[in-house]
């Protein structure tokens, strides 16, 4: 099968995830990477692009799109990892031109621009994959087939957190200045950057949505204009009930994502700085602790790992399953069929979910915690 011809918009000399987004790509050898507008100037998209040896270069990404849809063997697929506030206009640019779109998450930096973003998806030609790379790990993708397979019995409590630390003092190297931005971050600041990966990781595991929900967000740093704590309490269809924590002011909290769902037969705790791990808490037996690969493990968690057990994966190999999903998804659609049912990469409604959340988060806390519907 031919590689997939994949370009690149963000992700220049000293940016973060644009590296991540190169190796997941890699990974399986399902990607070549061929084009980039890798920055937000002419003379870094250049120097980027050339740091990286890539074949095709260009100033800027409406010039990337323009060009490589004409191209007869241009790109078929383009990563976005810019900022926020940038996802939608180069988004837009692409997937209408029938170019498929991998974009990391938040979707927007609003919600008004998600669901433009959304209307012109359905219009396209072409697919979107939201990297809420967490849904890629395995003993993720084992807890959800274990809720789905009713282990855990009818869910009722879902308790989930995301806690960091690295902006418990103002900081402004690049990566947190935007962040710290409304105008590029988007109304949320912790909920938006963290809070959306703990809202859909609960949404992914437990198949459940959130109807309602009452938050109470903060900026303890001063002059910050975003928040940077949220406490939330989650109302899921169906009864069940929840809470999200995130915060970027919690000292020794590196990224601390983890999750517990409780049901009427049992529990299911999992956390990303352990990953490989899954614990299952039947009612009335003792603990068991189910190992990537290990006994125990079904085929969801089989399918998204490389190594034996004991050897540890983590986040680039979580990441790259989101990437092989989205190449079988392409590759199904290059020979017309339909990708396999096991293929559950987050996608632009997902993104949409991401950006109903934080609105209803900004909402609900601006007077003082009211319950809002999402
Ligand atoms: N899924 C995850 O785990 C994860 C982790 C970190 C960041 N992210 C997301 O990835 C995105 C990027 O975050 P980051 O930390 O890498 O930011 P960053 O500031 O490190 O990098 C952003 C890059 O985008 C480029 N850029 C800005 N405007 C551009 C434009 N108009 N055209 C082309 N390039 C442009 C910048 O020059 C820079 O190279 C954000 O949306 C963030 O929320 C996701």
């Amino acid at each position: 099968m031919a590689r997939i011809r994949l370009g690149m918009v963000g992700g220049g000399n000293e940016a973060f995830i644009g590296g991540v987004h190169r190796i997941a790509a890699r990974l399986d050898d399902r990607y070549e990477l061929l084009a980039g507008a890798l920055s937000s100037t002419p003379e870094r998209a250049q120097a980027s692009g050339a740091a990286l040896g890539l074949p095709r270069i260009y100033d800027d990404f409406k010039q990337m799109a323009i060009r490589e849809a004409r191209l007869k063997n241009g790109i078929e697929a383009v990563s976005i990892v810019t900022p926020n506030h940038m996802h939608y206009p180069v988004a837009r640019e692409f997937i209408k031109r029938g170019i498929h779109v991998i974009c990391d998450k938040p979707l927007t930096s609003t919600l008004a621009d998600a669901k433009k973003l959304v209307k012109a998806a359905e219009s396209a030609d072409a697919l979107f994959i939201l990297t809420h790379n967490y849904t890629g790990y395995p003993m993720v993708r084992q807890a959800r087939e274990m809720v789905a397979d009713g282990e855990i019995g009818k869910i009722r409590v879902v308790q989930v957190e995301y806690p960091q630390d690295w902006l418990t003092e103002a900081q402004d190297f690049k990566q947190a200045a935007w962040r710290t931005d409304p105008e590029r971050s988007g109304a949320g600041g912790s909920t938006g950057d963290i809070g959306t990966h703990a809202h859909n990781l609960a949404r992914f595991i437990t198949g459940l949505e959130v109807e309602s929900l009452a938050a109470d967000l903060d900026a303890f740093v001063q002059g910050r204009r975003v928040d940077d704590n949220g406490h939330v309490m989650l109302r899921f269809e169906g009864g069940a009930k929840g809470m999200l924590w995130c915060s970027q002011v919690a000292p020794g909290n590196e990224n601390a994502l983890r999750i517990r769902v409780y049901g009427d037969k049992g529990g299911l705790e999992w956390a990303q700085e352990d990953p490989n791990y899954l614990w299952h808490t039947p009612l009335g037996a003792p603990k068991r602790l189910i190992t990537r690969n290990g006994a125990g493990a079904g085929e969801a968690a089989a399918r998204m790992s490389r190594v034996p057990p004991g050897h540890p994966e983590g986040y680039l190999e979580g990441f790259a399953n989101i990437y092989a999903e989205a190449a079988d998804a392409i590759e199904a659609r290059r020979d017309g069929r339909a990708p396999g049912a096991d293929v559950l990469y987050p996608t632009i409604l997902d993104g949409l979910r991401g950006m109903e959340f934080i609105d209803a988060c900004v909402r609900s806390s601006a007077r003082n915690a009211a319950w809002v519907k999402l």
